[in-house]
Formats: C-alpha cells, sequence, structure tokens
C-alpha cells in the first residue's frame, strides 16, 4: 500500500468520490486488456487505490510492469506466501471495496461457475465470494466464442449468484467490453452503495432520457440542455437492483447510457420519433414501468424546411405546433402499465412546484401514476448538473420531497417509490 509512487500524482484529480476506496482489477487474457489501463487510471483520478491482479494469459498479453506503473502498486502474477488472494478479498480490514474482472475472458467467466480457481484472477474472485465483496465482470470476446450456449448458461448463473455484468458491446462481430467512462460510472455506483437491492427482478423498465430535437431545417433545430444523466441514472440503477429488462429510449444526450447485456438503447432525435418508439416497445413488449424522464420539446415546427432556410433575412417567422404527448400515447398503449412522468418548473415555490405537479395526476385526466417535480431554475437543480431536488407525488398527493442528492441517489429514491407501488398493486391488482 504504497503512496509515493509518482504514477499515484493523477489520484483525485478529477473527483473525490473514489477517496478511501479500493478497487481490485484482475485483468485476464483477452486483447481488450489495452482498455484495462485507462480503466486504472480513470479510477485514480475519481481517488481510488487500484490493485491489479493479472492471469497468466494476461501476462502473455501485456507486461506486469505496464499496470505497476498505471496503479503506482505491485502487480499480484501469482499467488505466494503474502495470500495475496486474502488480503485483496478476504474478510479483512484492508480487503477491496470491490472486485472488477475487465476484460473477461470466456475461460475466465467459465471457470468461476465452476468454481474452479487456478489462476490468480479466479482465486481472488472465489474468495470475494465468501466475503461478499461485490463482483462486476466486463466480459471481451469473439461473438463465436460469447454465443456458446454453455458460457450464456454460465452468465446467467453467474448474475443468479449477484454477479453484476457490465456489458459487452457487439460490435464488428466482437463481444467488446463497455466503454471505459461506463465501466467507471458503475464502479461508482456499486462502491457507493453497502448493499446493492435486488428488488426489480423480474420486472422490465421503460425510460425515456434525454432531451428532443425539433427540426426547422435541414441544420437547425429547436432543443433544450438536457444532458439525459436523469433517466441514464434510472435506467443504471434499475439494471444493478436486479431489472430482467431495461429500454432507454434516449434523445440527444451527452450521459453514457449503461452498456448492460439486458438493456437496450434505442436512439432517436425528435419528439415525435421518441413517441412513436415508446408505443413501439410497449406494443412488442410487455413492461412494468415507465418512467419519463426525457425532456421532451413541447413545440416543433408545423413544416420543416428540406433545405436550408436562407440566413440574414429580416424577420423569420416560424409556426410551432405542439408535440405528440408522451405520457398520453404510453397510456393509451398500456392501460396497465405503471407510468412516472416528470414534470419541470422554473423558479417557482416549493407549494407551486407541488401543485402544478399534483394537477397532472389527479382528476379525471390523470394518466401517469407517479410524478416527479423539479425547479430547473435554481442552482444544481439544473438540466446538465450532476444532482437535483425532486418532489416524488403520488394520486394521494403523499410527497416524499429528496432534498439536494447525487442523480444516482435521486434515481434511487425514485425506483424505491416505483418498487413500493408495483407491490401495492400486485396485492390490490388495481391502480
Ligand atoms: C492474442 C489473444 C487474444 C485473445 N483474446 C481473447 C478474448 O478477447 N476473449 C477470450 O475469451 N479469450 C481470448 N483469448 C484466449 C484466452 O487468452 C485463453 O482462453 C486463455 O486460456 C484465457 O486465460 P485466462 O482466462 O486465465 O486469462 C485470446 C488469446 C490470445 C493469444
Amino acid at each position: 500500500m504504497q503512496n509515493s509512487h509518482p504514477s499515484k500524482d493523477i489520484k483525485g484529480g478529477v473527483g473525490s468520490v473514489l477517496e478511501g476506496k479500493k478497487i481490485c482489477l484482475c485483468v485476464t487474457g483477452s486483447v481488450a486488456i489495452i482498455q484495462s489501463v485507462y480503466v486504472v487510471r480513470e479510477l485514480m483520478r475519481l481517488g481510488a487505490e487500484v490493485y491489479v491482479v493479472m492471469s497468466h494469459a494476461a501476462q502473455e498479453l501485456v507486461q506486469p510492469a505496464l499496470f505497476e506503473w498505471a496503479s503506482g502498486n505491485p502487480v499480484v502474477t501469482k499467488l505466494t506466501g503474502k495470500i495475496e488472494h486474502v488480503a485483496l478479498a478476504g474478510k479483512t480490514e484492508n480487503n477491496c471495496d470491490v472486485i472488477l474482472v475487465c476484460p473477461s475472458t470466456a475461460n475466465t467467466i467459465s471457470k468461476i461457475t465452476a468454481g474452479i480457481d487456478d489462476t490468480p484472477v479466479t482465486t481472488i474472485v472465489t474468495t470475494a465470494f465468501g466475503s461478499e465483496i461485490p463482483i462486476v465482470i466486463v466480459p471481451a470476446m469473439h461473438s463465436s466464442m460469447y454465443n456458446h450456449p454453455i458460457l450464456k448458461d454460465n452468465i446467467k448463473k453467474l448474475k443468479n449468484y449477484g454477479v453484476k455484468f457490465l456489458g459487452p458491446r457487439i460490435e464488428e462481430n466482437k463481444a467488446k467490453i463497455a466503454h471505459v467512462n461506463e465501466i467507471v460510472n458503475q464502479i461508482v455506483a456499486i462502491v457507493k452503495k453497502s448493499k446493492i437491492k435486488d428488488d426489480l427482478r423480474g420486472l422490465k423498465i421503460l425510460v425515456a432520457a434525454g432531451p428532443t430535437r425539433e427540426y426547422l431545417d435541414g441544420v437547425r433545430y429547436i432543443t433544450n440542455p438536457s444532458s439525459g444523466k436523469m433517466g441514464v441514472a434510472i435506467a443504471r440503477e434499475a439494471i444493478l437492483r436486479g431489472a430482467d429488462k431495461v429500454t432507454i429510449i434516449y434523445g440527444k444526450g451527452s450521459a453514457s447510457p449503461p452498456a448492460y447485456e439486458n438493456v437496450k438503447i434505442v436512439n432517436v432525435v425528435s419528439a415525435e420519433d421518441l413517441v412513436n418508439n415508446i408505443t413501439n416497445e410497449l406494443k412488442n413488449e410487455k413492461y412494468d414501468a415507465f418512467i419519463c424522464a426525457a425532456a421532451i420539446a413541447d413545440y416543433m415546427p408545423a413544416k420543416v424546411v428540406d433545405s436550408k432556410i436562407p440566413s440574414r433575412q429580416e424577420e423569420l417567422n416560424i409556426q410551432l405546433v405542439p408535440t405528440p404527448r408522451c405520457v398520453e400515447s404510453a397510456r393509451e398503449t398500456d392501460s396497465n402499465i405503471f407510468i412516472c412522468a416528470f414534470k419541470a418548473e422554473f423558479n417557482v415555490s416549493e407549494n407551486d412546484l407541488i401543485e402544478k405537479a399534483y394537477s397532472r395526476i389527479s382528476g379525471p385526466k390523470a394518466i401517469a401514476n407517479m410524478i416527479v417535480a423539479n425547479d430547473v431554475g435554481k442552482q444544481k437543480r439544473g438540466f446538465e448538473d450532476e444532482t437535483n431536488e425532486v418532489y416524488i407525488i403520488d394520486r394521494e398527493k403523499n410527497v416524499k420531497h429528496i432534498p439536494l442528492e447525487m442523480k444516482d441517489e435521486i434515481a434511487n429514491e425514485i425506483l424505491d417509490q416505483v418498487v413500493q407501488k408495483l407491490k401495492q398493486k400486485n396485492k390490490d391488482d388495481i391502480w
């Protein structure tokens, strides 16, 4: 546990969310190992101490010196009398907060499933199971390897034992490892929790996130500054809490949607596009809940000019018409789904915020079952911020106030309410 290595001068340079946390990064014999170096560095920039463990096959691909440079810590290449597996993953005072196998070969996944531990990596994972340290596996391999039915079964089995799988991204006929920033985001989400809830198992969740673009002509559009962070956080937390499937209908946001295998990402541009995709999803698959966190434009140009409107005209009048209604269309398509809507206001009193939001879910025209209200006019509660303050309101006008918090925590609070309502529904069978 040295602190003096010059490579550690980047620690905490980007943030402190992982300060005091120890990540054990296990690398195996996949060419995606080159990405792991960036994972180490990004985790360190958020304050983490990273300890790298290499399988023998990984050492055939790169030298341990690369990871010693990257992490500033000695690399475990074999188990010795120091019982490195117990030090890092045992029930010890200084053990790691999470075991991240990235990249993981097909071989390592299947060995872990069979309970075999004959490499430094598999022994670390075996030990972590016994000490209940969260295990995250990021697979990488050719799709022909990934499509092996036994491997698929093994992944399913490990998921049932609580192992989190991140990715893969299927690209160029390969099951590539998830993007570095996505891996880092997931590790942050896991490390921040002492225990991950598993209460969305068996459920399918549809999420709308990000802004929409309403084109005036070929090059110009109306939009808003939504980053998609809130909806992406909800999708990520839903997967971490065991949801069977999460589909994100995603406008042009800047946040990276989670790269888990059971996440379907549908990229959309306009409000019309978004609404059409939501109704298609609801027609084709039975979802348990729809959470509409997208910042959908309320108006769109009545007609889109199929070229570029000439510049520098004296005046330009554009007629705007309302966009298709998202929550209404979802309800028309599925009368039984639980719908959580969002309502953003700008610089209003707390009372006005709650009343305006509640009016959307009360009375005979009520469509959504729950609504999340926030004031984007207040500092640190805006579209692009990492934080938010919300009021979660149900049809009985129960109001749960979540003071200023990181968006992933807000996402968890929203999901707590969704789970509670879904449980009630199973009991009573009506909303
Ligand atoms: C250049 C090279 C690239 C490889 N890439 C992968 C890969 O991406 N995924 C995989 O599952 N196996 C890959 N393999 C095969 C594994 O290295 C092999 O199955 C090995 O036994 C894995 O051992 P380990 O899981 O202990 O690291 C690759 C092998 C070589 C030589």
